[in-house]
């Protein structure tokens, strides 16, 4: 007979090599059979305030008996968040959000929005959104093509609109082929402020930023920061692209937004664009500020700013590379170390997934990481709430389970 699991299971992967999780406290994950599970990735990097919030369960049950208001209706779960987003969140000249569900409608949302900024100011010949390699955008095909991620995209290439790609660090070949493609012909340029799940913490290099904006400012090309990873906190400051010169003209978030507890997801963009889109028609999807996932959103943030979780963050990300440093900075299967905040990539010379093996043996999670120049990481990116303790166990496990793939 088949089992739930193996019919829940139109993913990648063997399911029985995941335990069934029934509840979730802190920076553990609880399984059927009672093992805490050190969640060393906040799941898929989401879980920025920790797990067991009843306070987030309570503020969405608040408002989920409502149902539902068509996403053009006003609620007070949606103004709130609107409101708690504007007064405390977005850069200054980002007042305009339109929610979504998740990363991938996000991206693909500021995909579409790019086109029709170029559209409403008359350009019809501009589609093209430029994209990195290694990159990833989401799983929707928009998403999939502005991409770069091989393993994700391979089989379904036919789909996908031949987006342009630049590389991740070479500001003269962003350059170069913005020219190439003639900028007349160009929409948008879509960004990981610092690469995820794509090249493991990829950092590009301030001159990198400087001339990509400057670049999009010269040809009114829209300039996207994909926030989905680097968002809402996680590199310690409350958007990853404010570490750098990189000014976009479009953020979008997903993930942390939500904390985990709710698919939630929203694209912003400056009041310039906004007033350029005005009567553009810029449909929204059903669930559109979906009135819990709204309601536990906002509270999200508030736990964020209440407890101090961006700035906890900030201090405490040092003592994370430290430890990273120490624990693999000379280990022969580990060739890099980069990133910052709670946002880190360890790049290997052996199978990411036996090490993501050999740590869940050891009821670790940390998360699989790595497409073209990065062939194989992984990615430690905890709850904001991590304790000292509870990173020294993560390093030090991480460090057994690289040790035994390695044969170290
Ligand atoms: C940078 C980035 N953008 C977009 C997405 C897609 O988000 P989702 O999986 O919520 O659709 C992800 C997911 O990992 C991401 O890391």
């Amino acid at each position: 007979m088949t089992s739930a699991v193996d019919r829940y299971s139109f993913l990648p992967g063997a399911p029985a090599f995941y335990p069934t999780i029934v509840g979730a406290e802190g920076c553990h994950l609880i399984t059927e059979d009672g093992r805490r599970i050190l969640d060393g990735a906040a799941g898929a990097i989401v879980g920025n305030i920790g797990w067991g919030c009843t306070e987030v369960a309570e503020a969405a049950a608040a408002v989920m008996a409502n149902g539902y208001a068509v996403p053009l209706w006003p609620t007070p779960s949606r103004l709130a968040l609107i409101e708690e987003l504007v007064e405390h969140w977005f850069p200054e000249d980002f007042h305009h959000v339109f929610f979504t569900s998740g990363g991938s409608e996000s991206t693909d949302s500021a995909i579409r929005l790019a086109r029709a900024y170029q559209v409403s100011k008359g350009r019809e010949a501009r589609w093209k959104v430029i994209g990195r390699h290694p990159s990833y955008h989401g799983m929707t095909t928009g998403t999939m093509a502005v991409a770069s991620h091989a393993g994700r995209q391979k089989g379904y290439e036919p789909l996908l609109l031949p987006f342009p790609k630049v590389p991740w660090d070479d500001p003269e070949q962003v350059l170069k082929v913005i020219e190439q493609e003639d900028p007349a012909t160009i929409a948008g340029f879509i960004a990981e402020p610092i690469t995820g799940a794509a090249g493991a913490c990829l950092t590009a290099s301030d001159e990198y930023w400087q001339v990509v904006t400057a670049a999009c400012r010269e040809h009114d090309i829209l300039l996207i920061a994909d926030e989905v990873m680097t968002g809402y906190g996680r590199t310690g400051l409350k958007y990853g692209h404010q570490h750098f010169p990189l000014q976009p003209d479009v953020i979008v978030g997903g993930k942390g937004l939500g904390g985990g507890y709710v698919p939630l997801g929203a694209v912003t963009a400056t009041d310039d664009v906004v007033a350029t889109l005005a009567g553009s028609g810029f449909m929204y999807f059903t669930f559109t500020g979906n009135d819990a996932a709204c309601a536990a959103g906002a509270k999200v943030l508030e736990i964020l700013r209440r407890e101090q979780l961006v700035e906890r963050v900030a201090a405490e990300g040092p003592g994370l590379e430290a430890r990273l440093r120490t624990a693999f900075g000379r280990h022969p299967a580990v060739t890099d170390i980069r990133g910052r905040g709670f946002f880190y990539g360890l790049e290997l010379t052996v199978s990411r997934d036996a090490v993501v093996a050999a740590a869940l043996a050891r009821d670790l999670w940390v998360y699989p990481a790595g497409s073209g120049p990065v062939a194989e990481a992984v990615m430690v990116a905890p709850p904001f709430t991590i304790t000292d303790e509870e990173l020294d166990h993560l390093v030090a496990t991480l460090r057994e389970a690289i040790d035994e793939v390695a044969g170290a």
